[in-house]
């Protein structure tokens, strides 16, 4: 059953609000899909019923469930490839020449999912720069707006489908415990990546800045006002000769324009106008 009418307005209002993603009128089907098993949980009748029972009486538990049932939590390992092959390549060797006095290294993964993205340069970190970062302070964030992902995150447990979805397999084998059904990161990965709640739309409490900025995947969602606005926040916090990476369907020109493009192997990354090296 579509929601539609009042219920799909105030849906499509809550989640431009909360989090600036911009939900087409003609996404009744979408919402249904995605509200429908929470609301038969929670014991409504249908998505269309929880929506109305919200409406009438906030209520921010679920609000924030409604919220991350309506955001799109898709992400691999590895994903698209060649930006890891870029950072294996020359950005990481770069950051180890240019980082050398101070020996420190900072990737931050912005909207993280439920953690492949962090967790990928973890393990390319491990398997290819042990010896080339050995005794750095590196520090590997990951952030994103669902509570839900978060914990998913740092658990690091993930089920056979997702660790087939773009991990080489020796890394599986080497990386991984077995746990029923599923896969954990052993400690020597997890405890590489920190996580916490942030809402990219929202005021950024303070953080360092970062060598390298993923904010891949989730620009697309947003109006131009809002990618202007979280672009900027995130070129603030990007380290001297930083690096900000967008997913493939993204692009700060046009937008941001202290943000440059530069090919980088196969992919593109951003770098500051005028940065320092
Ligand atoms: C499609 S996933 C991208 C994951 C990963 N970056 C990748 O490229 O594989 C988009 C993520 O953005 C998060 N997200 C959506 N709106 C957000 C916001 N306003 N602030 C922070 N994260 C947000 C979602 O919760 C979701 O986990």
């Amino acid at each position: 059953m579509t929601v539609g009418g009042e219920q799909l307005l105030f849906v499509r209002q809550l989640v431009q609000r909360k989090t600036a993603i911009v939900l087409g009128e003609d996404k009744g089907y979408l919402v249904d899909s995605r509200l429908s098993s929470l609301a038969r949980d929670l014991g409504h009748a249908d998505a269309t019923t929880m929506l109305d029972h919200l409406r009438k009486k906030p209520d921010l538990a679920l609000e924030q469930r409604v919220l991350e049932a309506m955001t799109t939590n898709e992400t691999l390992w590895f994903r698209d490839r060649a930006p890891f092959e870029a950072l294996r390549q020359h950005v990481l060797p770069e950051l180890a020449r240019s980082g050398a006095g101070s020996r420190q290294l900072r990737i931050w993964s912005a909207a993280c999912s439920s953690g492949q993205e962090i967790y990928s340069i973890a393990v390319l970190l491990e398997e290819h720069f042990a010896d080339r970062f050995a005794g750095w302070k590196i520090d590997l964030a990951g952030t994103d707006f669902s509570v839900e992902m978060v914990k998913r995150a740092s658990e690091g447990l993930y089920s056979t489908l997702e660790v087939n979805r773009g991990l080489p397999a020796a890394s599986l084998v080497r990386h991984f415990d077995r746990e029923g059904a599923n896969w954990r990161l052993k400690p020597s990965i997890r405890s590489r990546a920190r996580f916490w709640r942030m809402n990219l739309v929202e005021p950024w409490a303070p953080m360092p800045a970062w060598d390298i900025v993923l904010l891949r995947n989730v620009l697309i969602y947003f109006d131009i006002p809002t990618k202007e606005k979280v672009l900027r926040a995130a070129s603030r916090q990007m380290a001297p000769g930083g690096y900000l990476l967008l997913g493939g369907a993204e692009t700060a020109v046009g937008i941001c324009p202290e943000l440059v493009p530069e090919k980088i192997g196969d992919a593109t990354f951003y770098r500051l106008e005028g940065r320092e090296q």
